[in-house]
């Protein structure tokens, strides 16, 4: 089992796209061994609330959740989605970083709230809103792996690097096991030569960029119409087999990686 978040300080990048498809990836694998996946949504934005058709009535538990004032189990809707419940986002999440801030372990909060979460759920994705922020810092707290989606372009790096520099600096300073940075691009266009030479320069200068990446298609822009995963509606979509790919691999890597398989076991134990 693994808490896996969607990362990136830059906006409109993939990163809901990515928790939506991979999300009912994971749980049409899950399902043969009933383990189900749950979908956080910690975006004020709350598009993965959308697009998994959170009801209207689900009685919105906003930041007193993250304060750990309600049981977050009460905070948790089953999805139109075999095998995919859901913890919708509400407005209130926008205070989320000052609600933190004011915590007794600023750091951690989330972390307690998925933490019981662990023993229930095969997979368990964080989808977050853009920023480096005290909710990413209980972001980075909480989660095994950062899926991180770059596009490809120049400043893209610079993301990245901004990333390993804040994880290396909480590390050092803090003391805090940083999770597994799982970098990837997202909405390739192979038919531009830019992104293709782009693509291979930095994975060259980035040998952790995973293999799989997500091509830009119009399968994906057309998952707020549909409201769900390209799966379920366009199973012939090049996008399909691209997260089903970045999820093997991402499934990989955590298996591959020591320190996110002694999370897991510590986990299991407490
Ligand atoms: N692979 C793709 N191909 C084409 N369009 C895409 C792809 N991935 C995402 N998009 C589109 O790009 C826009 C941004 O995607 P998405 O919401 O997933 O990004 P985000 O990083 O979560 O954004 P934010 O930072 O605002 O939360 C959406 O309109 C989405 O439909
Ligand atoms: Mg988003």
């Amino acid at each position: 089992m693994a808490v896996l978040a969607t990362y990136n300080v830059k906006g409109g990048v993939g990163k809901t796209a990515t928790v939506v498809n991979l999300a009912h990836r994971a749980a049409v694998a899950g399902r043969g061994d009933g383990g189900r996946t749950l979908v956080f949504d910690l975006d004020p934005q709350g598009a993965a609330s959308y697009y998994f058709r959170a009801p209207p009535k689900v009685r919105r538990r906003g930041t007193s959740l993250v304060r750990g004032k309600v049981d977050v189990l009460e905070a948790i809707t089953p999805t139109d989605f075999p095998g995919i419940d859901l913890i919708p986002s509400d407005f209130s999440f926008r205070n989320l970083d000052v609600v933190l801030d004011g915590a007794k372990d600023p750091g951690r909060s989330l972390a307690r709230v998925v933490q019981p979460l662990t023993k229930r759920y095969g997979h368990i994705f964080l989808d977050c809103p853009p920023s480096i922020s005290r909710l990413s810092e209980n972001v980075f707290g909480a989660a095994d792996a950062l899926l991180v989606p770059i596009i490809p372009t120049t400043l893209s790096l610079r993301a990245l690097d901004q990333l390993d520099t804040f994880l290396s600096r909480r590390a050092a300073e803090k003391g805090l096991r940083s999770p597994l940075v799982l970098p990837f691009f997202s909405m390739v266009d192979r038919r531009k030569r830019l992104h293709r030479e782009l693509i291979e320069d930095l994975c060259r200068a980035h040998p952790d960029i995973l293999r799989a990446a997500v091509p830009s298609a119009t399968s994906v822009e057309r998952m707020g119409a549909h409201q769900g995963p390209v799966a379920a509606f366009d199973r012939r979509s090049p996008a399909v087999g691209a997260y089903a790919d970045l999820w093997d691999e991402v499934l990989a890597r955590l298996s591959a990686d020591s320190s996110a398989s002694a999370r897991a076991v510590s986990r299991a134990q407490a």
